[in-house]
């Protein structure tokens, strides 16, 4: 993939050299992130982050990505300011904003709503979610996360068992997911969700042609054993078409600490793209799991700040002009306070 300008729309754009290029871009970012060294390679660039459907981590974390890269950041947070409710087109709101941006980040509610926008756009587009659809950054920070988590136990991504759990019909980080472990060998998928919330019959398909083993299942009990990844997810909502449908669904899988103890490895990391409901009808991940060492959800959100980063560097073709021998960290990190 040529990186510099491109739109990221999907995981499918993405061969393994590319996902490892981005990986590669990540790691080096971490010093710019930890504010070990300080960065203005972005100075004067703007990022129109138009989000029309909430988001906390994909939102936040692309915006200081890219101020910790020296950018400025625009943002829309809420589709009832926007615009749009006053009837105005995806090509409109596109011609307009990248007028004002050099790189923009979008979210909306409806499949293929951010390529729409991105055909026309004069800037890259990053699509941050687009309806039930894909997630593309979130499956890169979720693959990064378990390269990192495996390589603390001397393993890697191929030959990895990893259950994905919960609503994998209308959950587009499992479905990016699973379309970026294309990119690796022998991965063994368990799929656990109630039988009307499966995983996209076409994913699974390519999933199988591909060679890795998929099984698919609605017992969790019996889905967990023997993983090296137990992936959650929560009942999505918002794409049911009222909440009395969702609570159908709502509480089914559970995962705490007594069914880790009973179900899963010791060394199982625990993942989850979050928000987790933690509303007592649903709390999928309880909040009993917070101590323990195998769950991974904040090394995740921590890991997307890398990942943006890099895709910002990669895509606005900078990633060689950041200058990675200055330890001149500036006035601010001398001074920053030391929270324990
Ligand atoms: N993982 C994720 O997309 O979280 P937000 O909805 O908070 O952005």
């Amino acid at each position: 993939m040529e990186f510099p300008g491109s739109h990221i729309l999907s995981v499918t754009q993405f061969n393994r050299e590319d996902v490892e290029k981005v990986f590669s871009v990540a790691d080096s970012m971490r010093p710019y992130a930890k504010r070990e060294r300080l960065t203005k390679v972005l100075d004067g660039a703007i990022l129109g982050n138009m989000f029309f459907e909430p988001s906390t981590r994909t939102r936040v974390s692309f915006g200081c990505a890219f101020n910790l890269l020296g950018g400025h950041v625009r943002e829309t947070t809420d589709v009832k300011t926007s615009s749009i409710t006053k009837g105005e087109s995806l090509y409109d709101t596109a011609r307009v904003i990248s007028g004002y941006s050099d790189v923009i980040v979008m979210r909306h509610p409806q499949a293929g709503s951010v390529e729409e926008f991105a055909r026309a756009s004069r800037v890259p587009v990053i699509n941050g979610g687009d309806g039930p659809n894909e997630h593309p950054s979130q499956a890169l920070l979720d693959l990064y996360t378990i390269k990192k988590e495996l390589a603390g136990q001397e393993r890697g991504i191929e030959g990895m068992k990893i259950a994905m759990v919960g609503d994998l019909k209308h959950g587009r980080t499992v479905h990016s997911l699973s379309q970026l472990l294309l990119q690796y060998d022998n991965v063994e998928l368990t799929l656990i969700s109630p039988q009307e919330l499966r995983m996209p019959a076409e994913i699974v398909t390519t999933l199988a042609e591909r060679g890795h083993r998929v099984v698919e299942t609605e017992d969790m009990e019996s889905g967990l054993a023997g993983n090296d990844i137990v992936y959650l997810t929560r009942i999505q909502e918002e794409r049911f078409t009222n909440r009395m449908e969702a609570d159908i669904y709502r509480g089914r899988f559970r995962l705490n600490q007594a069914v880790y103890t009973r179900y899963c490895q010791p060394k199982t990391v625990i993942m989850h793209p979050l928000p987790r409901d933690s509303r007592a009808e649903a709390n999928e991940l309880d909040n009993d799991l917070n101590q323990n060492p195998g769950l991974a959800i904040f090394r995740q959100t921590d890991n997307g700040v890398l990942i943006r980063m890099a895709l910002f560097a990669l895509i606005l073709d900078v990633v060689h002009t950041i200058d990675h021998t200055s330890s001149d960290v500036g006035w601010y990190t001398d001074r920053r306070f030391k929270f324990v």
